[in-house]
């Protein structure tokens, strides 16, 4: 009886694990991935390639609380006509913090898009839900109380979990009173994947440990 339950609870675990190897993230990215905003469980290096996907910004200059419009288009290129998966987090244009400005608003409803909490900050990114093929979301973007300097949006747009991109940038977003022409510039992005990073998933790791207990005490 006893076994019978763990090895249900193993093989539960085990499919959970083998699903999330599989899929990578198709209901938008974890938490742990804020920073960075790497799809660590992919477990592939980002492609070299120049993005076949336009994030586009408008207008580009806003006062304190005003709001931009940004939409993220596949281009146009037929091996990649879509993208299934996503993450957006505006950056300041001067590479001092990996810190998320401002907040996010998505359509009611929308089918596909989120908002995500990152570094405590309601709204501070936007993600996919679901992994539908999309083409051209369009969402909007509320600059912080006080906003000084400027910025840009960053993301990382997956096409499948062999193909996504971390360097998709939009052009900057200037503060309205800004006249200082202070240097911008988009920051380093990660591009490789590392295995030294814990890369497994929870379940896969309860489902070990779940398997050598049962081992050892012969349950
Ligand atoms: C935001 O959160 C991520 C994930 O926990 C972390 O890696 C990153 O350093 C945090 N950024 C700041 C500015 O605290
Ligand atoms: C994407 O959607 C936006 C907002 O509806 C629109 O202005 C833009 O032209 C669209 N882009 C493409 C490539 O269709």
């Amino acid at each position: 009886m006893l076994s019978t339950m763990w090895r249900l609870l193993m093989l539960a675990m085990m499919l959970m694990a083998m699903v999330a190897e599989v899929r990578g993230y198709p209901q938008g990215p974890p938490v742990s991935a804020c920073g960075d905003m790497f799809p660590q469980g992919h477990k592939v290096d980002a492609k070299p390639i120049t993005p076949p996907y336009t994030l586009s910004a408008s207008p580009a200059t806003v006062a304190a609380g005003e709001t931009v419009t940004l939409s993220l288009e596949a281009t146009g290129d037929s091996t990649y006509p879509y993208y299934e998966g996503m993450f957006v987090q505006a950056r300041w244009a001067s590479c001092d913090s990996d810190e998320p400005v401002g907040t996010f608003t998505v359509p009611q409803n929308d089918d596909f898009l989120k908002l995500m909490t990152c570094n405590n900050t309601a709204a501070s990114a936007v993600s996919n839900k679901v992994s539908n093929h999309e083409t051209n979301k369009t969402f909007t973007w509320t600059a912080p109380t006080p906003f000084q300097g400027r910025i840009y949006f960053r993301a990382t747009v997956v096409k499948n979990k062999e193909n996504f991109w971390t360097n998709v940038f939009s052009s900057y977003v200037t503060y309205t009173g800004d006249t200082s022409q202070a240097p911008a510039e988009y920051c380093t992005v990660r591009s490789t994947w590392s295995s030294s990073v814990p890369g497994l998933s929870a379940s896969l790791i309860v489902a070990v440990i779940v398997t050598s207990f049962s081992l050892m005490y012969n349950l």
